[in-house]
């Protein structure tokens, strides 16, 4: 007889970590004799009971493996009465004494609403956004700017040897990480941020210093950077089942890259790394951090600490109260805006 019969769902967009946070999840839950039931395909398949047992020759070989083995959806088990009763009513026949969502602020909403409710659920934080509060960061975004910053490079090396203007846009939503980390791992000239009105005029001295300089530049955009509105702005209404806009759809990458050849009468390229930023293999950061807070998050169910998230706190994984977790978006703030006038010149 197991000790306790936990349930594990990935929700939300995949990033690297996901399989290391699982697998943490199972590691631990075997030092407690419990039984893991993984959901499928996030909160769809607590909607509709899909689930089957891990064991350790399940997860043992993904420590290194992209994507979730579990599955994703962004499914919002709030938005319809039907797909909440069918969650409740699932807990119950699955037999699930605990549950572990993995996700970004839209699953682990979910769960904090669910545990308000008095479901026993604990969360783990990830995405590849780096923007949940309560942690200093989430797995998946080591990643992911590794990978941009790969692709930088390479677009310097263009860049240089056509003597061209390179925008790249990255992937981040309303938080500017990805692009900062980006830009300044990366050596860019300038970055455009969510977080930051856009000064064009001022871009376009700085654009055409680096160019008049070195010949070439390259500029990091973020996918949420607003564009002033008379850039001609071509504006993607469609939202996902939790309200966002589809950010890469506004094209912000694409319409910078025309505002700079127009103005600056430089070529002007640009590249948008997309969901590549969300595959592939895990750098060790995210495989470290995402197995130590899957197994925080069996600890905290054994602590009945329920309604908490497994969080890094320095260099300790600590429990915080999911509600703050999502309550606000942690964003790029006053100092590294500060700090970041030094690094783009
Ligand atoms: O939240 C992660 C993220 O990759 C964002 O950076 C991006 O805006 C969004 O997901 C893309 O979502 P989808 O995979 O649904 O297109």
């Amino acid at each position: 007889m197991s000790l306790m019969r936990i349930g594990v769902l990935t929700g939300g967009g995949d990033c690297p970590g996901l399989n290391p946070a699982i697998r943490g999840v199972v590691y631990r839950a075997l030092d407690f004799g419990d039984e893991i039931l993984g959901i499928q395909e996030g909160w769809r398949g607590l909607v509709k009971g899909e689930a089957k047992v891990l064991e350790l020759k399940d997860v043992e070989e993904i420590i290194s493996s992209g994507g979730t083995i579990l599955g994703t959806s962004r499914t919002n088990p709030y938005k319809k009465p039907a797909d909440l009763e069918a969650v409740k009513r699932n807990f119950k026949t699955l037999k699930l004494d605990a549950l572990i969502a993995i996700g970004g602020e839209d699953t682990l909403g979910v769960a904090s609403k669910l545990s308000k409710e008095g479901f026993p659920a604990v969360g783990v934080p990830k995405t590849m956004d780096n923007d949940l509060s309560e942690t200093d960061f989430t797995f998946g975004f080591d990643s992911a700017v590794s990978i941009s910053v790969d692709a930088l490079e390479r677009l310097r090396d263009t860049a240089k040897s056509h003597r061209r203007v390179f925008v790249f846009e990255v992937m981040g939503r309303h938080a500017g990480w990805v692009a900062l980390y980006t830009a300044i791992a990366g050596g860019a000239d300038a970055v455009l941020l969510p977080e930051e009105p856009v000064d064009l005029p001022k871009l376009m001295a700085r654009v055409k210093a680096a160019h008049d300089r070195k010949k070439y530049a390259l500029v990091v955009a973020s996918e949420g950077a607003e564009l002033p509105a008379e850039s001609g702005a071509k504006q993607e209404e469609k939202l996902d089942a939790f309200g966002h806009m589809i950010l890469g759809k506004r094209g912000v990458g694409e319409r910078l890259a025309a505002i700079i050849e127009r103005e600056l009468k430089l070529e002007t390229r640009y590249a948008v790394v997309g969901h590549i930023q969300r595959g592939g293999s895990p750098t060790v950061f995210d495989r470290i951090l995402g197995s130590r807070v899957g197994a925080k998050a069996v600890e905290l169910i054994h602590e009945g600490k329920f309604g908490q998230m497994a969080c890094l706190h320095g260099d300790r994984i600590e429990g915080a109260p999911l509600y703050k977790a999502t309550g606000t978006l942690k964003v790029v703030g006053k100092e590294w805006l500060e700090l970041s006038k030094s690094f783009f010149k």
